[in-house]
C-alpha cells in the first residue's frame, strides 16, 4: 500500500484554521479523479495535534482521509491520574484509526526509549490502533557510518513486540507502517539522495522480513523535508511506499502534489 501522512505537528493554531485546511483538502479531493480512492492506490492521512483530533476524525468521517494521532500515552491501561496523557482508548474514540510513535521530536524531548515505545504499540495494538512507527539517525550517526546499526536497534521494538505477542502477528502486518525519517532531514531541506533512501528501506524491509516473513510486505515511508518539488523522484523508487509530511502537509497545495506523485507511481 502507498500512504502519503500529513504530520500536523503543533500546527495549525486553531480550531478555525483546522477546518480551513480540512475544507481545503476535501475539496480539492473531491474534483480531481486521481486523488480519487476509487481510482487511487494511496491512502491518504493527518496527524492533528491532540486537541484537533476529534474535530478532524469528526469532519473527516466518511471521506477518503483517515486520521492519526501523534502519540499515544504509555500509561494507556487505565483511566487515572496521569495529567496531560491521552491513552489509547482516548485516541480510538475521537475516531483516529493509526498513531504516529517514536517520532524524532518525542524521542529527543519526551526521552522516549525503545522500551517505552514497545509498552506503546502494544497499547495501540490492543485497541486497534494502527502504528506508524518512525525510524532515523541523527547527522552525527549518519556521518559516522552508523545508520543501519541506528536503524535496526530501533527496529527491534518490532521483533519484541512479536516475541511477547506472536499471536497478534497477523494484526500488525494490517497495521504497522514504517516510516524511515533521518533527523537531519527534517525540516531542513536537506534530503537524502532517492538511491540512498532505497537502499536504506531495502535493509528496513528486509530486517522485517527477517524478524517473521509475513512483515515482508510492510509500507515503509520516506518522511524528511519531502516537498510538492521532489516528491515525484521519490515516488520513482520501488522501495519507497509514500512520505511522512511535516511542513508541507499544512498547505492544501504542496501536501496534494505529494499525494499525487505517490498515486502515479
Ligand atoms: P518535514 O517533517 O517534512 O517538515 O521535514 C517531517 C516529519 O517530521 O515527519
Amino acid at each position: 500500500m502507498q500512504a502519503v501522512i500529513g504530520n500536523w505537528k503543533q500546527n495549525p493554531a486553531t480550531s478555525t484554521d483546522v477546518t480551513a485546511l480540512l475544507d481545503a483538502l476535501l475539496d480539492n479531493i473531491a474534483c480531481d479523479d486521481a486523488l480519487n480512492p476509487e481510482h487511487s492506490n494511496c491512502q491518504i492521512m493527518v496527524a492533528p495535534s491532540c486537541i484537533h483530533l476529534y474535530q478532524a476524525a469528526d469532519k473527516l468521517k466518511n471521506s477518503p482521509i483517515l486520521c492519526a494521532a501523534q502519540d499515544i500515552s504509555a500509561h494507556s491501561s487505565t483511566t487515572g491520574a496521569f495529567t496531560g496523557d491521552c491513552s489509547a482508548t482516548q485516541i480510538k474514540d475521537s475516531g483516529a484509526s493509526f498513531c504516529i510513535l517514536g517520532h524524532s521530536e518525542r524521542r529527543q524531548y519526551h526521552q522516549e526509549s525503545n522500551a517505552m515505545l514497545l509498552n506503546k504499540m502494544q497499547h495501540a495494538m490492543n485497541k486497534d490502533l494502527g502504528v506508524i512507527l518512525c525510524i532515523g539517525e541523527k547527522e552525527d550517526e549518519h556521518k559516522d557510518g552508523q545508520t543501519l546499526n541506528i536503524l535496526d536497534d530501533q527496529l527491534s521494538v518490532v521483533q519484541d513486540f512479536i516475541q511477547n505477542n506472536p499471536e497478534m502477528t497477523e494484526a500488525l502486518t494490517k497495521k504497522l507502517i514504517i516510516a524511515y525519517e533521518p533527523v537531519w532531514a527534517i525540516g531542513t531541506g536537506k534530503v537524502p539522495t532517492v538511491d540512498e533512501v532505497t537502499q536504506i528501506h531495502a535493509h528496513i524491509k528486509q530486517t522485517l522480513s527477517g524478524v517473521d516473513n509475513r512483515l515482508a510486505d510492510l509500507s515503509v515511508l520516506y518522511g524528511g523535508s519531502v516537498n510538492a518539488d521532489n516528491a515525484s523522484e521519490f515516488a520513482k523508487s520501488e522501495m519507497i511506499d509514500g512520505a511522512l509530511v511535516g511542513g508541507a502537509s499544512l498547505k492544501a497545495d504542496s501536501f496534494l502534489a505529494i499525494v499525487r506523485a505517490f498515486s502515479r507511481s
